[in-house]
């Protein structure tokens, strides 16, 4: 079983790469199923029925979401989408689903988002603890979208959960990581990166950014509008759910020189 993870997309240029490589990419490496983080896909904060359904359509099965899920209002009107996930540990609970368990070929994959708790204001209980739910029902490959900003946090969470999970993958930083490694058969990523405005801070406007940083502006926020980067990673697993390879991915945009 072959898994590919798409990292956080941002805005219009990342909704546009990923719907534009989608194609290629599972011809070229097979996926069975696709993961793909949305939490910033509409104007770099949030998610909107209309750029999840776009997103969808180019060929994701699942999607997470993180600390900008409720950014957007008009994610109440989708919430309930079970191909959407949520991360478990943020308010307000009543909405949306955190985990899901999904069949696909012979097998269920089960997904769950996560919300990180050092330097994580939007998330509100216990991230080690907040995942327990999420096992209380059987499944043949487990995933985790550990989204944070501490890479500490991602890798004891990965180490206490190893022999439970199948892949614990991180987001939010928007920097790939070059950490890939199988820990007790779970396959670990600090994080996936980003697919959005390569010439950017993450996704955000440099000029506005430096405004704000250098200058001490009060700046909105303001998508960059250059090509994007493309970033995820593929896991692969074997009968017994357990990752036996993991592999980077990254397609960057030509640069004019
Ligand atoms: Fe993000
Ligand atoms: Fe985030």
């Amino acid at each position: 079983m072959r898994i590919l993870f798409i990292g956080d997309i941002v805005g219009r240029s990342g909704r546009q790469i990923v719907a534009d490589l989608l194609p290629s990419l599972r011809e070229q490496y097979s996926p069975d199923f696709v993961i793909a983080n949305g939490e910033n896909a509409a104007h770099g904060k949030g998610l909107t029925k209309k750029t999840f359904a776009f997103l969808m359509a180019s060929g994701i099965d699942v999607m997470t979401l993180g600390n900008h899920a409720f950014s957007k209002d008009d994610i109440v009107n989708f919430i309930d989408d079970k191909r959407l996930l949520r991360p478990i540990n943020m308010e307000p609970f009543g909405l949306g689903h955190g985990f899901g368990f999904y069949q696909c070929q012979d097998k269920v994959i089960g997904v769950a988002s996560v919300c990180g708790n050092v330097f994580m204001a939007e998330s509100n209980t216990n991230v080690f603890k907040a995942i327990e739910p999420f096992f209380e029902k059987t499944a043949d490959i487990r995933i985790v979208d550990f989204h944070g900003e501490a890479t500490s946090e991602k890798i004891a969470f990965t180490y206490l959960y190893a022999n439970k999970l199948s892949a614990v993958i991180g987001t939010h930083t928007h920097v790939q990581t070059a950490d890939e490694r199988i820990i007790q058969g779970c396959g670990f990523l600090s994080d996936a990166g980003m697919c959005g405005p390569y010439e950017s801070v993450l996704g955000r406007d440099i000029d506005e950014v430096l405004r704000k940083l250098a200058d001490e502006e009060i700046t909105r926020y303001t998508v960059a509008e250059t090509p994007a980067i493309f970033c995820g990673v593929l896991l692969d697993f074997n009968e017994g759910g357990r990752c036996v390879q993991i592999e980077r991915l990254q397609v960057r945009p030509l640069l004019e020189s």
